[in-house]
């Protein structure tokens, strides 16, 4: 097993490149689907997710070849309308399937994502959704069958403002016959990727960034010839600058949007920090201490789920109380055992966690179940005093390029190791008297 080891304690100081949104790069890989033909995507960040999605797309007949940060891939053809459990139990999001597998070959089948290390994740929205453009749906043998005549447009409103069940809806509205208007749609950042790039194929779409979104739908839709690149990403951006927040440093991320950090970067001088805000890069220094801050997680433009463990992990260190809310996920507090044992002071309340700031954290092994988690583990082992070992690192390589070599570059003592020893321990072995 591959862990992070972490001498905490360094000032982290420098520039960071920001890569491509995991959570954009997702759902605009698998909306290829909808416009037959060669696409080419840039700004595709490199993670574990993005290869799980080529999987996907490769085993449903379009491969693709990446080259660093881009990605070209051939989706003239589908030969299998299916997203089989061996891949959607790797990658949640796969779920994203059903809308483009529907509207291209007018039969989806998907196996249930089942529960997850941050809630049960229903995905009641996304059939609902799309049973109002005409589509119906079984359940069996683990898996949602999804079948559809011809998509229709039609009013959707959704019960949640779900992310990756407004893309399936409107990756789907957008071949429908006539106008949808999805209701209660989410407006994240990613949504209005999404949007982008289904319109650079030609989709007719407006109120991106609203809680509406009007889609008048088209007969068909066809790769651009200019290609398309993936907006940055928030959550990475804002974890960097926690990075930099929590170690007392100056680091500055480039290649961000600010506008989509605004919730974060209120936190962040909430909590004491100095923020230089500029047209695509974000500057954090901190001198004085850390400021206790109570923070809620919303919807966009409200504070991020996604970014929730990482303050949690800058607020252990700030003398005072702050309480964070979660109102997102009902189970996404699983790293404060873990920030614990590197001695954070933080008692739940049902979605609720109170942080006592503690003056200092001590260096421990710990391990998360799940990617943001994850992180905020290895910015409390960036500021705690001697040795953070991290593991599990599977989480963090589904969503953070390049982790170890970019706090590298900003100084952190920072190493990935390879555990040889655990490796062989958890290779088969013969048994006494077993030969071969
Ligand atoms: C997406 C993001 C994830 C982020 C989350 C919230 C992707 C690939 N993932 O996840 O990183 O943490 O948004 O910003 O973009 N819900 C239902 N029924 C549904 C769908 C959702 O009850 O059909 C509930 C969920 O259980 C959760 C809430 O709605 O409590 C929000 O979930 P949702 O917005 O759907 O999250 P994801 O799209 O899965």
């Amino acid at each position: 097993m591959d862990k992070i080891v972490i001498d905490g304690g360094r000032r982290l100081s420098g520039r960071v490149p920001i890569a491509g949104a995991k959570n954009a790069a997702l759902p605009i890989l698998i909306a290829t689907l909808l416009a037959p033909g060669e696409h080419r995507l840039e700004n595709v960040p490199q993670l574990v997710d993005v290869s799980s999605m080529l999987s996907l797309l490769g085993r449903i007949g379009c491969p693709s070849l990446v080259h660093d940060n881009l990605v070209r891939l051939d989706t003239s053809r589908v030969s299998f309308c299916e997203a089989p459990y061996d891949l959607v139990r790797k990658m949640r999001a796969s779920v994203l399937a059903l809308g483009p597998l529907l509207a291209r070959c007018g039969e989806a089948h998907v196996s249930l994502p089942g529960g997850c290390a941050i809630g049960v994740r229903p995905i009641d929205q996304h059939l609902k959704g799309l049973e109002r453009l005409g589509c119906q749906f079984e359940l069996s043998g683990g898996y949602v069958h999804g079948r559809v005549d011809r998509l229709v447009g039609a009013r959707v409103p959704l019960d949640i403002p779900s992310v990756t069940g407004t893309e399936n809806v409107l990756m789907a509205a957008v071949l429908a016959r006539g106008e949808s208007v999805i209701e209660n749609a989410a407006r994240e950042p990613e949504i209005v990727d999404v949007v982008r790039f289904l319109r650079s194929l030609g989709a007719q779409i407006e109120g991106e960034g609203s809680a509406t979104l009007r889609v008048q739908g088209v007969d068909s839709l066809s790769p651009s010839t200019e290609g398309y690149s993936i907006l940055p990403d928030r959550i990475e951006a804002g974890t960097y600058l926690i990075a930099g927040a929590i170690t007392g440093g100056d680091v500055v991320v480039e290649r961000v949007k600010p506008e989509d950090l605004v919730p974060v970067l209120q936190v962040l001088r909430a909590a004491g920090c100095t923020l230089e805000v500029g047209d695509e890069h974000v500057r954090v220094t901190r001198d004085g201490p850390i400021c206790p801050v109570d923070v809620t997680t919303r919807p966009h433009p409200g504070f991020p789920t996604d970014m929730q463990a990482q303050v949690m992990a800058l607020l252990s260190l700030a003398p005072g109380q702050s309480v964070l809310t979660e109102t997102i996920f009902e189970n996404r507090f699983m790293h404060v055992p873990e920030l614990s044992r590197l001695g954070a002071d933080i008692r739940t309340e049902g979605n609720r966690a109170v942080v006592n700031g503690v003056e200092q954290l001590h260096g421990a092994t710990v391990m998360a179940t799940d990617l943001r988690a994850s992180a905020s583990l290895v910015l409390a082992g960036l500021a705690a005093e001697g040795r953070t070992e991290v593991l599990r690192l599977y989480h963090l390589d589904r969503g953070y390029e390049q982790l170890v070599e970019k706090l590298a570059a900003l100084g952190a003592g920072v190493a990935r190791v390879t555990d040889d020893l655990e490796r062989l321990r958890s290779a088969p072995v013969s048994r006494v008297g077993e030969v071969g």
